[in-house]
């Protein structure tokens, strides 16, 4: 499906997914056969390392980036980056364990890559939908979208969303070596990078669906980092944007 675009990678970043990594890795190898996987694991106490080893071990399609400790899944997903664009794979996507993300729709997203740079897998798009989520989650990711539209001016429906598909030269053209970003607002970091650099975002539909094994491990820290980093974003942002109007407007006056 995706020849022209060059193999892909789906990048699992997992932190005590013991119970969730056998079902998404088989899932996701039902999905997409062709699609390899690398989990990017930080030394989780429950083994989840260990059992994505013997996985690996197993199915040549598999495999596995061990990190010392825990440092956030914007790093995890850094590392697994490199990874990636060092074997020289064409497409990377971020894709969760908990099963948060359907493997059966990353088909959608990698159709949509060819027309796109990046592809964002929405919840508040049209069709986008999510199952089981306490209110207070929906109010704080539809709250954090719309925060991030207002400071950023980004047309992003689902700015904070994870299950997002990377052409390798986008991941390129947009130094993410620079990210220092890391928990979620990472996510907003790479969309907002992208659009800067002028690259085609397009976010497509889907199901988020709330884990049922494990937990989540989303904390006031980093939604504390994201309420700040998206606002010093935008406040340089609009800074920049006032010292042209008034360069423009000094130049029409003189
Ligand atoms: N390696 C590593 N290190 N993985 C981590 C870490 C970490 O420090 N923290 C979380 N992860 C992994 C989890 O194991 C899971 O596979 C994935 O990252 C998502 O973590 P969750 O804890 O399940 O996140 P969530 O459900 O609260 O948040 C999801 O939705 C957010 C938007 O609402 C994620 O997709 C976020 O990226 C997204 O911003
Ligand atoms: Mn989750």
């Amino acid at each position: 499906m995706s020849d022209d675009l060059g193999r892909v990678l789906v990048i699992i970043p997992t932190y005590d997914e013991r119970e969730n990594i056998d079902m998404i890795t088989s899932r996701l190898r039902a999905s997409v056969p062709d699609a390899h996987i690398l989990v990017a694991d930080d030394n989780s106490p429950d083994g989840t390392g260990q059992r994505a080893d013997e996985l690996a071990a197993a199915d040549d399609h598999i495999h596995v980036l061990h990190r010392l400790g825990k440092e956030g899944l914007g790093a995890a997903y850094l590392a697994g980056f490199a990874w990636g664009l060092e074997q020289g794979y064409g497409v990377l996507v971020e894709h969760d364990a908990d099963g948060s993300h359907q493997p059966e729709q990353l088909p959608l997203l990698l159709e949509a890559l060819r027309d796109a740079d990046m592809v964002k897998g929405s919840r508040w798009v049209p069709g986008g939908k999510v199952v089981n989520w306490p209110k207070s989650r929906e109010i704080l990711s539809r709250g954090g979208s719309l925060w991030t539209r207002m400071m950023l001016g980004v047309p992003l429906r689902d700015a904070t969303g994870g299950f997002n598909a990377f052409r390798a030269a986008t991941l390129r053209g947009i130094r993410v070596d620079e990210i220092a970003s890391a928990g979620y607002c990472f996510q907003i970091d790479l969309g907002w990078r992208a659009l800067k650099a002028g690259f085609r975002v397009v976010e497509v539909p889907i199901t988020f669906v709330e884990r049922e094994y494990g937990q989540s491990k989303m904390s006031q820290k980093i939604v504390a980092e994201a309420l700040v980093r998206t606002t010093w974003w935008g406040v340089k942002h609009r800074a920049g944007q006032l010292r042209e109007l008034v360069g423009r407007r000094r130049r029409e006056l003189t």
